[in-house]
């Protein structure tokens, strides 16, 4: 997915052995569409040759504010003045002390002195030893250049390079893409608490097993994604799948229709989006086996008896916060025939302004999808796309039929 298309990015590195990430960054960034251009400080080519990162980018790389290849010998004018956001990555302790005091000796820092401010964001990934992270100097200079505008990344936790455990990691390359990802993604959300539930829910008959359907969670996933790169408080209400929580986002863990309706009602208390894309198994076993249902011997497998779930989208679309317009509901509809016309019937059913359509066998697993947007006065069709990308275009969706600010 080319997220970063037509973005111009500065990957600057300084001195730190968390270089060797920036080269996995750099083929990231442009693998998502970004063009890159590396400035490095003489500290960070002691850790990772110039040649490494001309080759990845695709561009010779700045080292010099000397250097004779600009016409008018000014590469911190010229070289800032194209950059969407110059990134930081990693920034040593000693490089944030020189941008917190506005020193200007080598090109990088000269080339962050003299960015048009306003314009061109800085965006800072520390890297360093814990120690050196944790003292009041370090922390103080962060304070300082992110009250100065810049944009801080945080860092991570574990082993570092030096055999000591603690923060001060350099965030993964792939970490860093999904910041600077988000960072350029539109606040379409900002302020609002979306509350999404996603993948199978898992009815058990026995100790041992149960009745499920097929569920992946990724759309319900990506949007969770979509609606905090929107700047969204996302609460993430998921049945039981295999995929990671995006970063920044709050999960709740659940197994069973039941448990999904309480977690997600206590979460619409404060919510203001509700986005139901969880498959939640229609029918429960009317009782759960203490033990394992055994085989009797008789070749007659077990009668089993079903009691009907809750319905959670509707329970909440007939909740008192939905009825009064404080929460926004949005539904799914995983169809296997007459897509418009059930679609169409189930927004009437469920009492909901929006509902998304899609053919399930057509998206169950898959990365990509196409939906299907019906509401009381029209039928827009997002043709097949990654299931991030539909999820970035339903937010937008969802950002223009909310009222002018949810209230409380
Ligand atoms: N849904 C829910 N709770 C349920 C069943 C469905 O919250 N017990 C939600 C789903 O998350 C989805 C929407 O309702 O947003 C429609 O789900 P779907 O399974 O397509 O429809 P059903 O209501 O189960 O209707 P049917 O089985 O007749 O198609």
């Amino acid at each position: 997915m080319q997220d970063l298309a037509g973005k111009h990015l500065v990957l600057g590195l300084t001195g730190g052995i968390a270089c060797y990430k920036s080269a996995e960054l750099c083929r990231l960034l442009i693998k998502a569409g970004a063009t890159v251009q590396v400035v490095m400080t003489d500290a960070a080519a002691q850790f990772i040759t110039p040649v490494t990162m001309q080759a990845l980018s695709g561009r010779a790389v700045y080292t010099s504010q000397w250097d004779v290849r600009e016409a008018n010998n000014m590469p911190h004018i010229n070289l800032s003045r194209e950059a969407d956001a110059i990134v930081l990555a990693p920034c040593s302790a000693d490089f944030a002390a020189r941008l917190a005091q506005g020193r200007t000796d080598e090109l990088l820092s000269l080339m962050c002195l003299a960015r048009p401010i306003g314009r061109v964001p800085l965006l800072v990934a520390p890297a360093m030893n814990r120690e050196m992270w944790a003292h009041p100097a370090t922390q103080r200079n962060l304070a300082q250049i992110q009250a100065d505008g810049a944009v801080l990344m945080g860092v991570g936790s574990g082993l570092q390079a030096c055999g000591e455990t603690g923060d001060g990691r350099m965030l993964e390359a792939s970490e860093l893409l999904e910041d600077i990802t988000t960072f350029f993604q539109p606040k379409s959300l900002a302020g609002q608490h979306v509350l999404v539930t996603a993948g199978p829910t898992f009815e058990a008959l026995d100790p041992i097993r149960g009745i499920t359907n097929h569920s992946s969670g990724k759309m319900g996933f990506s949007i969770a994604r979509a609606a905090r790169d929107a700047g969204a408080q996302v609460t993430l209400v998921a049945g039981p799948v295999h995929l990671p929580t995006p970063r920044g986002v709050r999960r709740i863990d659940v197994l069973s229709a039941d448990e999904m309706l309480g977690a997600t009602l206590a979460a619409s208390q404060t919510a203001t989006v509700f986005v139901a894309t969880a498959a939640v198994a229609d029918w429960r076993p009317a009782s759960h086996s203490e033990q394992k249902i055994k085989k009797d011997g008789s070749g007659k497998p077990p009668v089993l008896h079903f009691v009907e779930n809750p319905d959670i989208l509707h329970t909440i679309a007939q909740g008192e916060r939905a009825k009064s317009g404080r929460l926004f509901c949005v539904g799914f509809a995983a169809e296997s025939e007459n897509l418009v016309e059930h679609a169409k019937a189930k927004r009437e059913r469920k009492g909901i302004p929006l509902l998304v359509g899609n053919i399930g066998p057509l998206t169950f697993g898959q990365d990509d999808n196409s939906l299907l947007l019906v509401d009381a006065h029209s039928v827009r069709e997002l043709p097949r796309a990654p299931k991030l990308q539909l999820a970035r275009e339903l937010v937008l969706e969802i950002a223009a039929r909310l009222p002018e600010r949810t209230l409380e």
